[in-house]
């Protein structure tokens, strides 16, 4: 990820967790590590970790947080803060963030502000945070009001994408990381969402050469992006396809086991696709297309899939988006597009109309 003094690698391989400790001693001679995961990665993988930094890399201490979206809280932020000050990690060591998004979005947004910044690496445990999370820097947190409110842009120093710790994650965390693999697709490479309709099952059961392939793809589309807009000011928003209605739907169903965060997604790209249709945007039959991928990959593409009895209003849903970090003043900002592989960035979205829509999309049988 090339961000001038602060640019750092991104691998991606069958076997980097047992390499970490003599990787990480050659690129950080002298810094100890702190590791930080959540209980169920920690019964998998945190013990080839710990192995793996042995006799190269002091290892300060070990904290496992409650697996799940809602340890991204201020509550866990405290806890995990003092925890490093406690083990005391300073400034020239490295946080290391073992898990999926939750745990390198909560360990970042710790790294960020401890002592005023510790380094830190990423060793992404899921299919979404190899191909999203781990790399660009956004670090943060939930609020009651909303997704990732509060937060930090705090780059890793090094990412290290072990493919061969997916072989545990559960089918459905898979599928919910593919979300965001499709997601590279349809923004920017319309090649790349054709190679995904033939391949998304060799993907989803781990074939290696069609799992590196899709990972190494993402990273490098998002790698770009970051490289010419860190700060989310222009291009960046492009990698929000499908979140502002995502975001909406995870605040509304309680950031719980109900909607993962890769489903709000899925979701949300439908809408989005669905959306620009309506407007006239996208030729006729773009979003049939979309949806069509994202259920043969096993993802929700309207409201009426995700699984219980209630429904949201239109005015929750709208609230909801009110709160994106993308609003301003007032104007809700939307990624719309006029193909696949064709998205942009867009304000000019009139709220009655978007309410008509979400009407619609509430009422949109399964
Ligand atoms: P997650 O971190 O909650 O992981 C999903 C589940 O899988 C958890 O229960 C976890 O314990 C388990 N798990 C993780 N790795 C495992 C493994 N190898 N084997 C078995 N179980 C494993 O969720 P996620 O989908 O990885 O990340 C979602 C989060 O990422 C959201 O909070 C989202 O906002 C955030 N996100 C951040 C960015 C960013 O740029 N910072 C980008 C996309 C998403
Ligand atoms: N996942 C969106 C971003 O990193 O900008």
């Amino acid at each position: 990820v090339a961000l001038g003094a602060r640019s750092y690698d991104v691998l991606i391989g069958e076997r980097l967790i047992a390499a970490a400790g003599a990787e990480i001693a050659r690129r950080f001679p002298g810094a100890a590590a702190a590791i930080i995961t959540d209980e169920t990665v920690a019964a998998h993988h945190a013990g080839a970790l710990e192995t793996a930094l042995g006799g190269h890399v002091a290892c300060r201490g070990v904290i496992a947080m409650p697996a799940g979206e809602r340890t991204k809280c201020f509550a866990e932020l405290a806890r995990l803060a003092e925890w490093l000050l406690e083990k005391g990690v300073e400034r020239g060591d490295l946080v290391i963030a073992l898990g999926g998004g939750v745990i390198g979005d909560l360990a970042g947004f710790a790294a960020a502000i401890v002592r005023r910044g510790v380094r830190m690496v990423q060793v992404p445990t899921t299919l979404l945070s190899q191909v999203d999370s781990s790399v660009g820097g956004k670090t943060g947190i939930n609020t009651p009001q909303g997704k990732n409110l509060a937060g930090a842009f705090h780059q890793p120093s090094l990412v290290l994408a072990d493919t061969g710790v997916l072989a545990t994650l559960p089918d459905r965390e898979t599928r919910a990381g593919y979300a965001e693999v499709a997601k590279y697709g349809l923004l920017g490479d319309a090649a790349f969402f054709d190679w995904l309709e033939q391949s998304h099952a060799r993907i989803l059961a781990k074939e290696p050469e069609a799992l590196a392939r899709a990972i190494e793809v993402s990273v490098g589309a998002k790698a770009a992006i970051v490289a010419r807009d860190e700060t989310e000011a222009g291009d960046r928003m492009l990698l929000n396809l499908g979140h502002t209605f995502g975001h909406a739907l995870e605040a509304w169903a309680g950031f719980s086991s109900r909607l993962l965060h890769g489903e709000a997604v899925a979701i949300g790209m439908a809408e989005a696709f669905r959306y620009s249709e309506r407007r006239s945007l996208c030729a006729a039959g773009t979003a049939a297309r979309v949806e069509r991928h994202l259920r043969a990959a096993g993802l929700p593409t309207c409201i009426a899939h995700i699984p219980g009895n209630s429904l949201p209003t239109v005015e929750e849903l709208i609230t909801l988006m009110g709160q994106d970090k993308k609003v301003q003043r007032g104007r809700l900002t939307f990624i719309l597009a006029r193909a696949i592989g064709e998205a942009f960035v867009t304000r000019d979205v009139d709220r009655q109309d978007l309410a008509a829509f979400m009407a619609d999309e509430i009422k949109l049988p399964a």
